[in-house]
């Protein structure tokens, strides 16, 4: 009964139709996107959080610095802005003159509030969902600049003043009509909720700037493939996969999923051909760490069970079709960084004789598929 030493080998695998992972993941643009360790838990209270921080930011007190109203946009700023137009100033070399530019402001209406300026656009709230809103604050120091602009110009507690800076020709202008006030929000409460909203993201920002901001989803793609070949003595080909293993993770980081993986073998054993097909379910479990420091991801595969399937066998005397041999429970462990599209491969340890390894890759399942090529 010699074709059960190989057989041994398809227990744990199999061949070989198995399609090769398409090709042509999306085209990375800007920083890779990393995976992102937060349960649907901590998203859901993020999420409800920051919708109170995005009312604040649309409304008129903050919004009408960071856009609303551009007395630098000919256009805009006849229906907008109460003192109507401003060029903005250029230096020699045409690039903005910020304090030129600002000095307008200043000058003669809104001269009660030294260092007064629009908002740069690249913090321009105009426009943006609460989506877009919350992945423009995961800045560094959010919460200082919520409690005190983080020392500098107190633009915050101006806004939540009301007052605009206004004074002299600008009062004369627009008297009393001051945006009404944020609604039972001071600004030590919006703070509070800055450092709550963190809070529910476990006490840091993670991942990418989409963490926190929308839901992602990642999976971890396995193949596995191993080969024995013995000249004319003995070859076996298996494979199985390639599948993506989705991946729900709870509130310390940790993460499992489960998964079946198809499995095919193709063989021969000196006269004998044999064929296996079957399936192995496989569970991935790890912890990964992804914030402003660390970036790592720990990948465990084990099998919850043995393989199941059969063989056929061909011989010149005999041929038949037989159960697929069990295999043990298997551990393989891997160490990436937990960037989408990353690969890691780790030798599968079945002796000497056989060359098996199991490649993962990480999936961000959330990513658009990558536009068709013509
Ligand atoms: C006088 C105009 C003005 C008003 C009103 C104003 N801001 Fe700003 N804001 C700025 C300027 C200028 C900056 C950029 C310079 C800085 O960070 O201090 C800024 C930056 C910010 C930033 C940092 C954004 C980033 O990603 O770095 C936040 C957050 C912010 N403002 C929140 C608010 C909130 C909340 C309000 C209303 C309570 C508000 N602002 C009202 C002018 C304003």
């Amino acid at each position: 009964m010699k074709w059960r030493s190989w057989m041994v080998f398809c227990t744990l695998a199999g061949v070989c139709a198995a399609q090769p992972r398409a090709q042509g993941q999306p085209a990375q643009q800007g920083p890779p996107k990393r995976v992102c360790p937060l349960s649907d838990n901590q998203l859901k209270k993020a999420q409800d959080i920051f919708a109170k921080i995005a009312d604040v930011l649309r409304h008129p007190r903050c919004i009408n610095c960071h856009g609303a109203e551009d007395p630098f946009d000919k256009e805009k700023a006849s229906e907008t802005h109460s003192g109507g137009f401003y060029k903005v100033a250029v230096d020699e070399g045409g690039d903005v003159d910020e304090e030129k530019t600002n000095a307008q402001c200043t000058k003669d209406c809104h001269a009660g509030f030294p260092g007064w300026s629009m908002a740069p656009n690249a913090v321009f709230f105009v426009g943006l969902d609460n989506t877009g809103l919350c992945k423009l604050m995961k800045f560094k120091n959010v919460v200082a600049h919520f409690r005190n602009d983080e020392g500098g110009t107190q633009f915050i507690a101006e806004a939540f003043t009301g007052r605009r800076g206004l004074a002299g020709q600008g009062l004369d202008m627009v008297g009393d009509e001051n945006p009404a006030p944020v609604p039972n929000t001071t600004q030590p409460q919006l703070t509070q909720l800055v450092s709550d909203w963190i809070g529910a993201m476990g006490g840091k920002f993670q991942g990418d700037e989409r963490c926190g901001c929308e839901p992602v989803h990642f999976a971890v793609g396995v193949l596995y493939h191993a080969n024995i070949n013995m000249g004319s003595v003995l070859q076996q080909l298996t494979e199985m996969g390639p599948i993506d293993v989705p991946i729900t993770f709870h509130d310390d980081g940790t993460y499992e999923g489960t998964g079946q993986l198809p499995l095919a073998g193709a063989g021969r054993d000196r006269g004998c051909a044999s064929q296996s097909e079957g399936s192995l379910n496989i569970r991935i479990s790890g912890k990964a760490v992804e914030d402003e420091t660390n970036s790592s991801m720990h990948i465990e595969l084990t099998n919850t069970g043995p393989a199941t399937g059969t063989t056929g066998v061909q011989c010149p005397m005999y041929s038949g079709v037989f159960p697929l041999q069990g295999g043990n429970k298997r551990l393989v462990t891997f160490d990436a960084q937990g960037r989408a599209g990353e690969k890691a491969e780790a030798p599968f340890p079945l002796g000497p004789l056989v060359d098996a390894h199991v490649q993962v890759q990480i999936i961000d399942l959330s990513s658009p598929a990558a536009p068709a090529k013509p």
